[in-house]
């Protein structure tokens, strides 16, 4: 099916200092929507054209790159508006620590984790907590791929490419990292897609 832009769950201005206006103006009203519009033009006469968006990430994944990149980028940034809120971040509902420290040992060990896998991701690419054989993990992807074409359902992602923070953070991406883990995740959004994911 057509794929379609959603709306922002809070304001452009909701989670600055953290992420400003500006940036969600550029990354979810110009970014996101080039990666819409390619993508419906991509999938026009393909035999995707009728599927959900994880189908045609999972489909095209290998066969069709230019559809696959935007795809996989719509799929990716559909949940990362929703995996932030104002005044999120901290430490996690009790169903998802009680998983993090079985997976990790500990929250703290389990940020160290996340935060690295984001900054060591070389270019542009997605930092992730995913669920893999009931298991949660952490991994990187380059560019638009996600887990999911790995066998893995992405619970947590955060975006490292450049679009998402350079405006507020410059280059200092581990500083753009720590900002989202303490002060932008919105855990219940993680929780749901866990719970989906284990059950
Ligand atoms: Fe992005």
């Amino acid at each position: 099916m057509a794929f379609t832009l959603p709306e922002l769950p809070y304001a452009h201005d909701a989670l600055a200092p953290y992420m400003s206006k500006e940036t969600l103006e550029f990354h979810h009203d110009k970014h996101h929507q080039a990666y819409v519009t390619n993508g419906n033009n991509l999938l026009k006469g393909t035999e995707f054209e009728d599927k959900s968006v994880e189908e045609v990430v999972v489909g095209s994944f290998g066969k069709n790159a230019a559809l696959f990149n935007n795809a996989g980028q719509h799929y990716n940034h559909i949940h990362f508006w929703k995996w932030m809120k104002p005044n999120g971040g901290g430490k996690p509902p009790a169903s998802i620590a009680k998983a993090i420290d079985e997976s990790f040992g500990s929250y703290d060990k389990f940020t160290e984790a996340f935060i690295q896998a984001g900054t060591t991701q070389f270019g542009s690419g997605w930092a992730w907590l995913t669920v893999k054989d009931g298991k949660l993990e952490v991994s990187k992807t380059a560019n638009g791929e996600n887990p999911l074409v790995h066998g893995a359902q992405p619970i947590l992602g955060v975006d490292v490419w450049e679009h998402s923070y350079y405006i507020d953070f410059r280059n200092r991406r581990p500083d753009y990292l720590k900002a989202f883990v303490e002060n932008l995740i919105n855990w219940e959004h993680v929780e749901e897609m866990h719970a989906a994911a284990v059950k």
